[in-house]
């Protein structure tokens, strides 16, 4: 099922609770927080106290992205100010197994990312586990990148890496999802769509979102 997951940080931090209220109201399924650390990726974001104020400001799932090089140090934080999915990179965990098993363990959904250079084949023994994949689609560390073209085989190629573990799991995609992307990776087997630019860059964020989605749900149908 289509889900479509708004990055707030394309949006105005000043204004984040009436950014998520409009795209809210385009329809908007869960919002996608990226976490940046100055070190897995070249840019710094935000962090737990950010993720408790939105947790008042919405009722919707919190989805957070932790671009970080220790993730395991910051998951219970992360799920006690309020996180519902949180997604961690395979690059940086020798145990991601582990990792999966904690994040379900503290309640939320435990998503793994790949990064576009990051092979399928490297989440094949815990592909029965994960509760969704996160199939970057522009390198990691800014909104507003260029989609890249490769990734709609990518999301196909973990499609079917799912499919055979028996896990009906939703594909993320998360990079350059706009009018001229969405229905690409959407036939591709993408479900969860990020989208940050193409939604709180445009004039009017709630129009922007709700045709975004229309858009993908038509692709989805076909
Ligand atoms: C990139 C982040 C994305 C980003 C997407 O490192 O993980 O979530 O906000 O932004 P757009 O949709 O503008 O490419
Ligand atoms: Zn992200």
């Amino acid at each position: 099922m289509i889900r479509l997951a708004p990055s707030i940080l394309a949006a105005d931090f000043a204004n984040l609770a009436s950014e998520i209220a409009a795209a809210t109201r385009g329809g908007a399924d869960q919002i996608h927080v990226d976490v940046m650390d100055g070190h897995f990726v070249p840019n710094i974001t935000i962090g737990v106290p950010v993720v408790k104020s939105l947790r008042k400001a919405t009722k919707l799932p919190l989805d957070v992205h932790l671009m970080i090089t220790d993730p395991d140090r910051y998951i219970e934080p992360f799920i006690e100010a309020g996180a519902n999915m949180v997604s961690v990179h395979v690059e940086v965990l020798p145990h991601l197994h582990r990792t999966i098993t904690q994040i379900k363990k503290l309640g939320a959904k435990a998503g793994v990312v790949l990064n576009p250079s990051t092979p399928v084949a490297s989440i094949g023994e815990i592909a029965a586990d994960v509760d969704f994949v996160l199939v970057m689609s522009v390198n990691p560390g800014f909104g507003g990148q260029v989609f890249i073209p490769h990734s709609a085989t990518k999301i196909a190629g973990v499609r079917a890496l799912l499919d055979r573990a028996g896990n009906r799991a939703p594909i993320e995609v998360d990079g350059g999802i706009d009018l001229t992307t969405v229905e690409t990776v959407v036939k591709a087997g993408a479900e969860w769509l990020v989208a940050g630019q193409a939604i709180f860059g445009a004039a009017n964020a709630e129009e922007a979102a709700r045709t975004l989605k229309s858009r993908a749900e038509a692709a989805a149908a076909r």
